[in-house]
């Protein structure tokens, strides 16, 4: 089994790395069909997913029997300032590896959000539910998601919300940061989602990738919480304590920053309907990545 992952720098990439060298998420072992695959991780110096040419020719030559693209844009306010670029490499560069997998009949994993919800209807939304980004990083991969689909019959993409990996940027490192001097941290508490550990997507995107119900998968932890109570859960243990914001009051103090859907919780229902939903509880999960978080922060 060769599989090639790009944007393999970023969060999620780092955990598919830890799952093929370690064999373990920690949820579980990793699918026996992946145990010695040999995996090619790639980022932009390595493969630019925008360069349609290199793509194409990369996997033309590469003997892939799976493609994972974490590749993204994902700072959702710089989407906001540059939606060019943002659709350049959240919708052009996965449309680019679905046609160059299609070509060689390989399948694709492409990693999407729950942002391409407009958020106006409280409860969780499923795969089929329908769709209406409210920000230039929700168009971004909406369209990726719909060029995906397109352009490679064997798609399967995966939506997942507010993730948070022990390699790169999140919100949980954010609020352990700002805790260290400041006794308070502002945070909005009338946004509601699912805090996603990257460890246990990875596990979940292996799984997926064995199948053959092509589609949409909905993969987020279990559970719905606000950015305010994540924070909090987060700085548990921390000498800093949450004060609660409206978005409007957000959006007064941060003008430049991209509206978000108040309710983006998403439900697995694909996974719950097939191969079986095994995703923890968003509190349990993240109780983990505190846990092992001095040890393998990078
Ligand atoms: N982070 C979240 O909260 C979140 C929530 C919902 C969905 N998702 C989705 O989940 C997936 C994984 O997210 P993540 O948090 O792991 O993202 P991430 O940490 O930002 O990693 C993305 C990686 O892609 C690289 N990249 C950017 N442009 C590229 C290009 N043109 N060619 C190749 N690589 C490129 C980035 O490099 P640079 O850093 O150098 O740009 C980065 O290493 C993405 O599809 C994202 O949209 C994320």
């Amino acid at each position: 089994m060769r599989v090639l992952i790009t944007g393999a720098s970023g969060q999620l990439g780092n955990e598919l790395q830890r799952l093929f060298e370690t064999g373990r998420a920690e949820i579980g072992s990793i699918p026996q069909q992946f145990v010695g695959a040999e995996v090619v991780y790639t980022d932009t110096p390595q493969l630019d997913i925008t360069d349609a040419k290199a793509v194409e020719g990369f996997v033309a030559d590469g003997g892939f029997d799976l493609i994972i693209n974490c590749a993204a844009m994902t700072n959702v306010d710089g989407c906001e300032s540059n939606e060019e670029l943002a659709n350049r490499v959240n919708a052009l560069g996965a449309e680019n590896l679905a046609r160059a997998a299609a070509g060689v009949g390989s399948p694709i994993i492409h990693t999407s959000t729950d942002y391409v919800f407009p958020g106006t209807e409280a409860g969780e939304r499923v795969e089929s539910d329908a769709v209406a980004p409210l920000s230039a990083y929700g168009r971004s991969k909406l369209e990726g998601e719909r060029l995906v689909a397109a352009a490679n019959p064997k798609h399967h993409i995966v939506r997942t919300a507010w993730l948070y990996g022990y390699v790169g940027k999140n919100f949980a490192k954010t609020m352990l940061r700002l805790a260290k001097d400041h006794d308070e941290v502002t945070v909005v508490d009338d946004q509601l989602g699912n805090p996603t550990s990257a460890n246990d997507l990875a596990y979940e995107i292996l799984k997926i990738a064995l199948s053959d119900d092509y589609g949409i998968w909905h993969v987020t932890n279990e559970g719905t919480c606000s950015w305010a109570d994540f924070a909090e859960a987060v700085l548990v243990d921390a000498d800093c304590t949450v004060k609660r914001c409206t978005s409007t009051e957000y959006k007064v103090a941060h003008p430049e920053s991209a509206d978000r859907p108040a309710f983006s919780s998403l439900r697995n229902k694909h996974l719950e309907e097939t191969i079986g939903n095994e995703m923890r509880s968003w509190q349990v999960a993240l109780a983990d990545y505190l846990k092992n978080l001095p040890e393998l922060e990078g």
